[in-house]
């Protein structure tokens, strides 16, 4: 079976307060770009801002089991692109 790559936004209140609003259009973008290559979802807290917040690093997108802090859409591509290659 094809390895899936599983794309999580976090769009808990942290993570969207601190930007994550801009990540939404990665389930637009994700999905037209990869096709059914990489699964990509919306999630509610991941538990990372907790564990996290004095550094602040948020929003995370976690892909695969790599959390990626501070994320942008072109972080998030990047790792995609790293784990499909
Ligand atoms: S709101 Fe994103 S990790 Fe908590």
């Amino acid at each position: 079976m094809e390895k899936k790559v599983s794309v999580k936004v976090c769009l808990g209140t942290t993570c969207f307060v601190m930007g994550s609003a801009n990540l939404q259009e990665l389930l637009d973008t994700v999905p037209s770009r990869y096709g059914d290559k990489v699964d990509v979802t919306g999630v509610s807290c991941l538990g990372l801002c907790s564990i996290d917040w004095e550094y602040s690093k948020a929003p995370y997108v976690k892909v695969d089991d790599e959390i990626i802090k501070e994320a942008t859409v072109e972080k998030v591509l990047k790792a995609i692109d790293e784990k499909l290659k």
